[in-house]
């Protein structure tokens, strides 16, 4: 690994299967990191963040660790480019987020507004848990192990990056300076809707798996919203906001055609959406790479992976505790 190049890190909660609002807002952004030469990048299963709102429901962490790292992989993140790796398995994540905690003034958590809104949305469970309140405790931990220059984050995870600059320089200013200053990169990635206009979204039922193909890909399609006031197929549409039109956006490189025969009402909706799935369903190497692949390799990847990180982890590790007056 040279260690000339900048310092990459992130993480998705181990979910199952990516959809398409996962591809394209997260998976896409890491590939071309990846794939840059000026960047050693670190891309994480954060199981342990899975716990934080799940920890009554566990059964499915390792099934769904298993199906997300088999997504990255048919997607093209590389083990020999990319430290692939596990949370939990890297005790140091753990251990770091325990430091970090002593200096965290508590005002600081509950101030993040993600805390104030999870709490409300996921109200039918019991989440006034310590784990909760500090999990941006441990994305800090998380971020700082690997001392990483850049941190790629959707919008709503911007306020935790904040809160991990906040406690690294209270730590160098409190021990002296271990911790690096890690800066977001806030991509610009396309929006991709669930078939009802809301987010994608696993728990709205409302989002197209990478996976999926044939008839199950085309009845997903058929559901999608499309604009109410066309009600005829030749009647004039609005293609903003409707979410046929925004997926044609990405996988149709002529959807400026699309959206003029909508608007002059020389399409329907039912003929758009045929003409989306046969962009969508192309037999693409993901899912042939997808199907190749055992799920043991899942795991075996994640080994190699884990012991990789850790290497990284137990240096900062051994710096913040010398730091501290423990060592
Ligand atoms: N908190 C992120 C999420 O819920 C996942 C995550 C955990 C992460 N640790 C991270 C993202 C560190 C970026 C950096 O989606």
């Amino acid at each position: 690994m040279a260690n000339n190049k900048k310092i990459v890190l992130s993480g998705m909660r181990p979910s199952g299967k990516l959809h398409l609002g996962n591809y394209w807002g997260a998976l896409h952004p890491w590939l071309q990191l990846q794939n840059n030469n000026d960047y050693q990048c670190y891309f994480m299963v954060a199981d342990l963040h899975a716990l934080t709102t799940g920890y009554q429901d566990t059964k499915d962490i390792k099934s769904n660790t298993e199906e997300m790292v088999l997504d990255w992989l048919a997607a093209g993140l590389d083990p020999e480019k990319s430290v692939i790796f596990q949370q939990s398995r890297v005790s140091e994540h753990a251990e770091l987020a325990l430091l970090l905690s002593m200096i965290t003034p508590l005002g600081w958590l509950e101030r993040i507004p993600t805390y104030k809104e999870q709490l409300r949305e996921l109200s039918e469970r019991e989440i006034t848990t310590h784990g909760f309140l500090g999990y941006p405790v441990l994305q800090a931990a998380d971020i700082l192990l690997y001392q990483a220059d850049a941190v790629p984050v959707g919008e709503d995870q911007l306020s935790h990056l904040e809160l991990c600059q906040e406690i690294a320089r209270r730590f160098n200013h409190l021990y002296g300076p271990v911790f690096q200053d890690p800066k977001p990169i806030l991509g610009k990635t396309p929006k991709v809707p669930g078939s009802d206009g809301r987010k994608m979204s696993k728990s709205y039922n409302n989002a197209v798996e990478l996976t999926d193909t044939g008839d199950v890909l085309y009845k997903k399609i058929s559901r999608m919203y499309t604009d109410p006031q066309k009600i005829r197929a030749n009647d004039p549409g609005h293609p903003e906001g409707c979410v046929v039109y925004a997926l044609h956006k990405i996988y149709n490189t002529q959807s400026s055609q699309r959206e003029q025969e909508c608007r002059k009402g020389e399409i329907g909706c039912v003929a758009c959406k045929k003409h989306l799935h046969s962009f969508m369903d192309v037999s693409s190497s993901f899912r042939d790479k997808r199907a190749a692949l055992t799920p043991q390799t899942a795991w075996d990847v994640l080994e190699k992976g884990n012991q990789k990180a850790q290497a990284a982890a137990q240096i900062t590790m051994d710096s913040a505790q010398k730091a501290m007056g423990l060592k």
